[in-house]
């Protein structure tokens, strides 16, 4: 069909949503397992009229004027959206759309696998199992640090921040929270108290990151956080590593000013093979996974799917980004 508009999809996403892409539309989809280099970019997004993008592309004014003026929306393969400039978008007046909610679940279990993980030293025991050292049960091996009736500390009380709480209700943790944008009574109905950030570096023996990336958050694990929170406590992060100043994390780390780190948001992803974190027993480094389940990027894919289709009709976008 002739006016089948042309949109752009940077990865492989889930048939779940290509399909739906496919059947209404003329996509030029971007094959390759790596993002798609940007002048690559500003060459096949000239003249489409929507596209789907994921957190590595750069989707920035330069873009909007390669695609030109028939662009009609820009579609996130995710919640978060520090990668596109939707001031400048909206200021041309084209909607952008993300994947709220159907993340949250996924991404609060990973935080919790993640959490249990490095306390209680799986990938230690894994390995030492696979490297045949194994010999008896032993009276002190491998000791952590228990997740149950310990302290949690949530950055960033949103939609993951709260599944996060939830789940540490049946862990039995004590629960602190800070959002600067959340009410006592919200944190309450989750079981969580809302204190200050350096409260709750103080007193948390789990400090789990929540909070999108922005202006104000970026840095806010600096060298003063990291020597803030408890000899003991370890740091979580499946939210944006930017978030984190990563050489003063290794620093701390190093200088065994807390107990470890998990990371599945690293500053810059990917991290390199070479890195010092990666040497480290205590630390754990996943490669951006959190909400990486079958069913989960499904959903997204059919989100992402149905933001694009509505946008290029013209009509409200069933998942638009709030421009804050
Ligand atoms: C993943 O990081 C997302 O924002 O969906
Ligand atoms: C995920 O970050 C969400 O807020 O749904």
């Amino acid at each position: 069909m002739a006016d089948r508009p042309r949109v752009l999809v940077t990865r492989m996403i889930p048939d779940a949503g290509l399909d739906r892409i496919r059947a209404h539309c003329d996509a030029d989809i971007w094959l390759n397992a790596r993002p798609i280099p940007y002048d690559t970019l500003l060459r096949r997004v000239e003249g489409v009229g929507g596209m789907v993008c994921m957190l590595a592309d750069r989707i920035d004014a330069a873009v909007m004027d390669a695609a030109g003026p028939g662009l009609k929306v820009i579609s996130q393969y995710a919640v978060g959206f520090d990668n596109i400039d939707v001031a400048e978008a909206a200021r041309r007046g084209i909607p952008v759309g993300h994947t709220p909610g159907v993340l949250t679940e996924s991404t609060a279990d990973m935080t919790f696998a993640m959490m249990m993980a490095i306390a209680r030293r799986v990938p230690e025991g894994i390995e030492y199992v696979r490297a045949g050292k194994w010999r008896t049960w032993g009276p002190t091996l491998f000791m952590g640090r228990d997740i149950h009736g310990a302290t949690l500390g949530i950055v960033g009380l949103g939609r993951v921040g709260k599944a996060v709480a939830e789940r540490a209700a049946g862990f039995k943790m004590r629960v602190l929270a800070y959002d600067p944008t959340c009410t006592e009574e919200e944190a309450a109905g989750v079981g969580a108290a809302l204190v200050s950030l350096e409260e709750l570096l103080r007193a948390a023996d789990f400090v789990s990151l929540h909070a999108p990336l922005t202006s104000e958050t970026r840095g806010m694990i600096d060298a003063e956080a990291l020597a803030a929170m408890k000899p003991g406590a370890y740091l979580i992060n499946t939210a944006r590593g930017q978030l984190i100043d990563q050489a003063a994390l290794t620093q701390a780390l190093q200088n065994k000013q807390i107990a470890g780190a998990a990371l599945d948001v690293t500053d810059p992803e990917p991290v390199s093979a070479r890195d010092p974190l990666l040497a480290m027993n205590n630390v754990i480094v996943l490669p951006h996974i959190a909400s990486a389940s079958v069913a989960t990027r499904d959903r997204m894919a059919v989100m992402a799917a149905e933001n694009l289709l509505a946008g290029l009709k013209g009509k409200a976008l069933p998942n638009p980004v709030r421009d804050d």
